[in-house]
């Protein structure tokens, strides 16, 4: 049984905290003066902690838990004192960027915002309403696929919100953390939308991450990853707690999203190039080209960590992420052979099981380790082209256009 509960009611007690100033989360003493910058002409000392009467107990023993922020020096910010993790320099100082690939990442993403009721889910409707439409395995898919993904953008969002970003200490990453959360909530929107719309039991969909064992037990496994770094006390800063952030990092960027998704997503896309559930299946192709997105800026992260604190990846910690990967390949394995029994939509289990090992080798290969299922070839080469930027492009063109002009700063 999973335990949201417990999660849910911590990070309440400190709602005001994080959603109000991320300094304020680092010490409330230091974060006075970012939350409000004093000017040269009125200098107004912030009022120390003990002056603040508001705040509850817990706030303070979390702000006083946490790293200390050198804002109070109100100094400017170079590249050499930014970090991506432990980093004591002003976070509200988004630039001189030093992870330029992270702004990039984060317009890039701007430029291909789209929203779930853009699309026409009529024939999908039709199709499932109609007693011949769909094979009983086919229904299977659909509501097995709902299951997993309308819980799962959740649990992505609620790690990213809740815990990884207070401790990513860089402002153009945390930046493109906030961008990847709004991404989280459409992806969620988006299911809500194709289930609302197939008039499914909602009941019976958002409790699959409990009830139906082979999507609860990668439910549970991502969440076992988020506990210690959830805590509002935990902060890092030794050894120990560092890598407890990049097993999370591992957990969730290279297995919740870099392989729990590719069943699902697979089997979905599979249909829709049979020309069923065809509303449905776009959902999921622009689900699928902001998830790589995700995944590769994760995987960035992860070794931008690695190179600047070289001690955390020892030999057992490359086991460990290692290990960590083969587990996820092995329950999402699982999942495939629980939502085909059968040979399905061109495909089957055994072969949806060379894919997946073709991308644990994929995801070991992209954080420097070895792979583990040699030989592992794609058998599904056309979802490579989905995920492909300059494809999407084409894909995307009309969107692309619509958006663009948020994003540019051409005013000739
Ligand atoms: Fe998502
Ligand atoms: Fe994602």
């Amino acid at each position: 049984m999973l335990d949201w509960n417990a999660y849910d009611t911590d990070v309440d007690d400190h709602a005001e905290v994080s959603t109000a100033n991320p300094n304020a989360a680092l010490s409330p003493v230091t974060a006075q003066p970012s939350l409000v910058t004093p000017t040269p002409s009125a200098q107004i000392p912030p009022a120390p902690v003990s002056e603040v009467t508001d705040l509850p107990p817990s706030v303070v023993a979390l702000a006083q838990a946490a790293p200390k922020n050198t804002n109070d020096s109100l100094e400017r910010v170079t590249v050499d004192q930014k970090r991506m993790i432990n980093c004591r320099a002003d976070l509200n100082q988004l630039v001189p960027f030093k992870y330029q690939w992270a702004w990039q990442k984060y317009l890039d993403a701007c430029a291909n915002h789209w929203m779930p009721q853009e699309i026409n889910m009529s024939e999908d409707v039709k199709l499932w309403n109609s007693s011949d439409g769909l094979s009983d395995d086919e229904r299977t898919i659909v509501k097995r696929s709902l299951g997993f993904f309308s819980t799962a953008d959740s649990l992505v969002a609620n790690n990213l919100v809740l815990a990884v970003y207070r401790l990513i200490t860089n402002p153009e990453c945390r930046q493109y953390l906030l961008r990847q959360a709004f991404e989280e909530a459409i992806h969620t929107h988006a299911y809500q939308y194709c289930i609302e719309s197939l008039r499914m039991d909602e009941g019976e969909i958002f409790n699959m991450y409990h009830e139906v064992p082979s999507v609860a037990r990668k439910a549970s496994w991502a969440l076992k990853y988020t506990r210690a770094i959830s805590d509002p006390t935990f902060t890092t800063g030794t050894p120990e707690t560092d890598a407890e952030l990049l097993r999370n990092l591992i957990a969730y960027y290279c297995v919740m999203e870099g392989m729990f998704f590719y069943c699902g997503f697979t089997q979905i896309l599979s249909m829709g190039q049979r020309n069923k559930m065809t509303g449905t299946s776009e959902q999921f192709q622009y689900i699928l080209r902001d998830e790589s997105m995700h995944v590769n800026f994760g995987i960035d992260v992860i070794n931008q960590i690695k190179a600047e604190n070289p001690e955390i990846w020892s030999e057992e910690m490359q086991a460990c992420a290692a290990d960590m990967i083969v587990d996820g390949t092995h329950l999402e394995i699982e999942y495939a052979r629980d939502t085909m029994p059968r040979g399905i939509l061109g495909m089957n289990a055994n072969i949806m099981e060379e894919y997946l090992q073709f991308i644990a080798n994929r995801r070991l290969a992209q954080i420097g380790l070895s792979e583990r299922f040699s030989g592992a070839r794609n058998p599904f080469p056309w979802m490579s082209e989905i995920m492909d930027l300059k494809k999407e492009k084409n894909f995307f063109e009309t969107r692309v256009i619509e958006y663009q002009t948020g994003g540019a700063l051409n005013w000739d």
